[in-house]
């Protein structure tokens, strides 16, 4: 049965990365979460999508650039005020750490995926300590790293031969199986307009594809259709029930 991933958690109805948006997303009953690192200027691992915090929070700048307790005193991006379902709680957010994230993860059980946000910065490291947070805080959680930056990707491998690693992949690649086969990776995650590129081989199923971001009805059915590996998605709501009247 394809998996329901919830896209930096419930993205599409709450503040995207915050352990207010996991939280959610795993009351909805997600598989899994996909989620985004960066590094601290201070060495610390920490959840947001953009290599700077002007867009979803209230400060300016490079995540790279600042320290762990500048980025924490940051509230959410006044934008967010204009979501269906916005509190004034939501004021209380901050940008969590990957050790936060993890610790929630830990209790609910569900599958992770991490994407390690390398392309813009290469954060000398990550790699390694990203798969060390997870093995002191999340032990027993069934994680997959992915990356659109191939060399993190080979390092990933490097500092864990056992680990799941995921290509990041957004525009056509001829060829996809040999870079499976010689980066040792075990997912294809794909952009969603990229399926019709995919050429489905004795090395390459739809069981080894995950699809960001799977948000309307009639993509979801497709790809639901297709029983691909993964959805990952902004609204695991959707996709939750739709999956589910599919089976009925
Ligand atoms: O991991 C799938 C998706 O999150 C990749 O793109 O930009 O949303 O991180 P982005
Ligand atoms: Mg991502």
């Amino acid at each position: 049965m394809t998996k329901v991933f919830g896209h930096r958690g419930s993205k599409g109805y709450f503040p995207e990365n915050t352990l207010l948006s996991f939280h959610e997303a795993i009351r909805a009953g997600v598989d899994g979460i996909e989620l985004d690192v960066h590094l601290t200027k201070d060495r610390q691992l920490v959840v947001i999508h953009d290599a700077t915090v002007d867009r979803t929070f209230d400060g300016s700048g490079y995540v790279k650039d600042f320290n762990l307790v500048d980025l924490k005193r940051l509230k959410l991006n006044q934008s967010f005020k204009s979501f269906t379902h916005y509190q004034s709680t939501w004021d209380l957010e901050r940008i969590p750490t990957l050790e936060e994230a993890l610790e929630i993860f830990a209790l609910a059980k569900i599958d992770l995926n991490i994407e390690l946000k390398t392309t813009q910065f290469d954060y000398p490291g990550i790699e390694e300590m990203v798969i060390s947070c997870v093995k002191q805080y999340a032990p027993s959680l069934n994680v997959i790293y992915s990356s659109f930056h191939l060399p993190t990707l080979a390092r990933l491998r490097a500092c864990d031969p056992n680990c799941n690693i995921g290509f990041l992949v957004e525009q056509p690649i001829p060829l996809l199986q040999d870079y499976l086969k010689q980066f040792q990776l075990n997912k294809i995650h794909l952009d969603k307009s990229l399926i019709k590129h995919i050429k489905m081989t004795s090395d390459i199923s739809m069981q080894d594809i995950k699809v960001w971001t799977v948000n309307k009805t009639s993509e979801l059915i497709y790809f639901l259709n297709k029983e691909v590996d993964t959805i990952i998605t902004d609204f695991p709501d959707r996709a939750l029930q739709i999956r589910h009247e599919l089976k009925a």
